[in-house]
């Protein structure tokens, strides 16, 4: 037993067999891949618009323990997931480091945006995780509710996808100001990107902690950087990160969701460490099956804006991927999160096709 259990009881390692995602994340292929959607909780869910008026504002829903709790259960009880993501958002760090973050309804986060020498000193990576306690004490109280083959997924934004909010003080698709401030103003930028991998591995190492089974980095906008800066800015610091948290907790599997990056997907997979890589839906999945999973275990990688379509294309594209990656250790997911709009009949009948298929 690792010396640091004794301290954190929840941190013991369990046997990974047993738990279907951990198998899957281990190498170990099962007859039915185990599944969990990306943002599998949230608005598409009526009890979770309902939940959702208990907190005057998003952040403080992310902060009570109790709520963050019950979004989490919600898809759980209703589907039978084999992973419960914690209900938080990627957000909270920024929030935790002194930064101003406000969820606008209709308009998603608008930040402080951080441009400047004087507003990148006042991040203070020391305590952030005194700040975001109650995000712990959510994990611990998931860890005790959730049944044990249930794996509970953590998870952090990947410090260039944090970044690009930080710097552009708002969300969207293609931060403009944060894809010309990074080249104007490197000596700032870097030092930004050092506090946000300082600040992701204390983030991730307290999930652990506490109770998170597997960790996620959600680098969304991994996309949108060329080469160069695809190297500097997500492979450099998530290698970072991976080996810090693999040299305390060598068991706990970490997926990668470098969502976007094409080619550059397998230069990701072979530096950064992962134990498992989340595919977008643009990866072409014949060239996945050969150049990506005999690196790791694969995840996705279903058009969410099919799932809200619905119809047989869904049905046919769930027996592609099942076909083409299910014949090797394979995690059933999105290519990005659920969308507000999708009906929770297609949801099930998802599920439902990817289970059936195992018992055929
Ligand atoms: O079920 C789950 O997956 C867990 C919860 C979760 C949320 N956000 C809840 C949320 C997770 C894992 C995230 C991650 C997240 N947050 C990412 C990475 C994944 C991705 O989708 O690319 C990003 C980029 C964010 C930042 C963020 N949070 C944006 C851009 C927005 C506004 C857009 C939107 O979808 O409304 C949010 C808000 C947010 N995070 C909501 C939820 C359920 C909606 C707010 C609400 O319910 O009031």
């Amino acid at each position: 037993m690792r010396s640091n259990s004794l301290y954190f009881a929840a941190y013991m390692p369990t046997s990974h067999s047993s738990i279907p995602i951990l198998a899957a994340l281990k190498g170990i292929r099962s007859a039915c891949p185990p599944l969990w959607f990306m943002r599998q909780a949230g608005r598409y869910l009526p009890e979770y618009r309902k939940l959702r008026k208990q907190a005057p504002d998003f952040l403080s829903f992310c902060l009570t323990p109790e709520l963050a709790i019950e979004a989490t259960l919600q898809p759980i009880r209703r589907f039978g997931f084999d992973a419960a993501i914690l209900f938080s958002d990627i957000l909270v760090v920024p929030h935790a480091l002194g930064a101003k973050v406000e969820f606008s309804e209709g308009h998603g986060p608008v930040l402080e945006p951080i441009r400047a020498r004087t507003a990148l000193k006042k991040l203070r990576v020391q305590g952030i995780d005194a700040r975001l306690a109650p995000v712990y004490a959510a994990i611990a109280g998931l860890k005790q509710k959730l049944d044990p083959a249930t794996a509970l997924i953590g998870f952090a934004g990947a410090p260039w996808t944090v970044a690009a909010y930080m710097i552009e003080g708002s969300g969207g698709t293609n931060f403009p100001v944060a894809r010309t401030w990074m080249f104007r103003e490197p000596k700032l930028f870097a030092a930004l990107m050092d506090t946000l991998v300082d600040a992701t591995i204390i983030h991730l190492t307290r999930q652990i902690e506490h109770g998170a089974d597997v960790v996620q980095l959600f680098d969304s906008w991994a996309g949108i950087l060329n080469e160069t800066q695809f190297r500097a800015c997500v492979i450099r610091p998530t290698r970072r990160i991976v080996q810090r948290l693999k040299k305390r907790f060598p068991d706990v599997p970490i997926i990668g969701f470098p969502r976007g990056a094409g080619p550059l997907y397998r230069e990701y997979a072979k530096e950064t460490g992962v134990d498992g890589l989340g595919l977008d839906t643009a990866v072409p999945l014949d060239w996945a099956r050969k150049t990506l999973q005999p690196l790791c275990t694969l995840q996705g990688n279903l058009d969410n804006y099919l799932l809200v379509a619905g119809g047989d294309a869904l049905d046919r594209d769930i027996r592609r991927i099942l076909n083409v990656l299910g014949n090797r250790p394979f995690i059933f997911n999105l290519g990005h999160g659920i969308l507000p709009g999708t009906p929770i009949r297609h949801v099930q009948r998802a599920i439902d096709i990817v289970r059936r298929r195992a018992r055929a």
